[in-house]
């Protein structure tokens, strides 16, 4: 594990997220309440790009087929619905992991 600077707080303002890279990952910074959170954004369910979803209320909801995580612990709070299962041979979300976050005056830092 290695911890690298992602990103500056100043770039990811109170309910806004940011997409980042980091030890060959795509990231999802998002800023619940002043708390910066780190998860995968890349979506368990098909691979949907979360820094292109909507984030309302610290969920994440993915732009394919609407998976929602919540940001702070990566758990699916909504899964896809019969139609997107229905395209996709029943498969469902499983949640994302997520990553420790450090901050270090305004650097982001996170552990991957
Ligand atoms: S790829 Fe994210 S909900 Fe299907």
């Amino acid at each position: 594990m290695a911890l690298i600077t992602v990103a500056r707080k100043s770039q990811i303002a109170n309910g806004k997220m940011l997409g980042v890279e980091a030890g060959g990952r795509k990231l999802l910074l998002a800023n619940v309440g002043g708390t910066v959170y780190a998860l995968d954004a890349v979506c368990s369910h098909m691979g949907g790009d979360l820094t292109k979803g909507r984030f309302e209320s610290g969920i994440v909801i993915c732009p394919r087929h609407g998976a929602q995580y919540d940001v702070k612990t990566g758990t699916v709070v909504k899964n896809v619905g019969f139609a997107g299962k229905a395209l996709t041979a029943g498969r469902g979300a499983s949640g994302q992991q997520t990553f420790k976050v450090v901050m270090d005056g305004d650097d982001v830092k996170v552990e991957v």
